[in-house]
């Protein structure tokens, strides 16, 4: 079988464009109706906390790799200045379709996550959900990004690397069945149709750590995020969704259990070690201009 090549970004845009799960809203204003919506507001609630200050000055907030756009809609309904990056020009589509549905405005820039298209010190934060693990080469996307903020700018790069030993491989079963379920005709007597291959790399935060070095950045911040399980037959990117009901319940259960989280750890719950994680962030600011 052909082996996924870090960086190719055409299965990203065949996915885009050819599967349900982009219609998908990850954004909502009210209760999360289920585990995505969830996850998305989690985020947006550890980033603010992360951002301290700059969180309620607000400013100019790239997302880079931008899929539908999901992290920048909090951002925009908490009034940033959103411009939403991507290769893929199915998705920049789908992001624009999400954000006039949403009553959000935002800038919409084709480009590549190597060589973006901005000046220097553009902007207060720089933030990808889910594109770092896909390049071998981390360090040139990390610092087009120190390139384009400004100093005192917040990167804030969430990183979900493939690696099977985090809190899913307690859950693989409980996949195994819905999977089974839905081959069976349990999914609208569809079967499962397969996901195109795309490169992720396994590389830890320590990996994102080194590959800084010599750049200009402070205040270096790592964590695990989002000590949950994917519970889907198809939990794959782009994750697929269970029925309603059953993602509405899954997602009281799962918010309970980050309450539970958050008073014995006393940090949000979303918050977790990198081994439990479904993904780790990789955060920091871009050091001042020396005088
Ligand atoms: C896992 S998806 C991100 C999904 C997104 N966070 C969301 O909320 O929907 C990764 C995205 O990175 C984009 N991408 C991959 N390589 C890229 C590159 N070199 N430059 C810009 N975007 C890229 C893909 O097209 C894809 O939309």
């Amino acid at each position: 079988m052909k082996q996924p090549i870090s960086g190719d970004t055409g299965n990203f845009d065949k996915s885009w464009r050819t599967r349900k799960e982009t219609l998908y809203n990850h954004w909502t204003a009210g209760q999360p109706a289920n585990q995505i919506q969830l996850a998305f507001r989690s985020h947006w609630e550890v980033f603010q906390d992360l951002m301290g200050p700059l969180a309620t000055t607000k400013g100019c907030v790239l997302e880079v790799g931008c899929g539908r756009g999901s992290l920048s809609s909090y951002f925009a309904h908490n009034g940033w200045d959103c411009t939403l990056l991507d290769f893929s020009p199915s998705v920049l589509d789908t992001a624009k379709a999400v954000f006039k549905r949403n009553g959000h405005s935002a800038s919409f820039v084709p480009g590549d996550a190597n060589r973006l298209p901005f000046p220097d010190s553009s902007f207060d934060v720089t933030c990808s959900i889910g594109l770092l693990e896909h390049f071998e080469d981390v360090r040139k996307v990390m610092s087009e990004q120190l390139r384009v903020l400004k100093p005192g700018g917040w990167f804030l790069g969430y990183v979900v690397p493939e690696r099977p030993d985090n809190v899913q491989r307690y859950f693989r079963w409980v996949n195994a069945i819905l999977k089974l379920v839905a081959k069976l005709g349990g999914n609208g007597g569809k079967a499962v149709v397969a996901k195109p291959d795309i490169y992720r790399s396994d590389f830890d935060s320590t990996h994102y750590a080194n590959e800084l070095k010599g750049l200009p950045f402070d205040n270096l911040t790592v964590f695990g995020m989002y000590p949950m399980p994917m519970i889907s037959h198809s939990p794959e990117f782009p994750f697929s969704l269970l029925p309603a009901p059953v993602e509405w319940v899954l997602t009281r259960i799962f918010e309970g259990a980050l309450a539970v989280r958050r008073l014995v750890t006393g940090r949000h719950g979303w918050i977790c070690s990198e081994q439990m994680g479904q993904a780790f962030l990789v955060a920091f600011q871009k050091a001042p201009v020396a005088p």
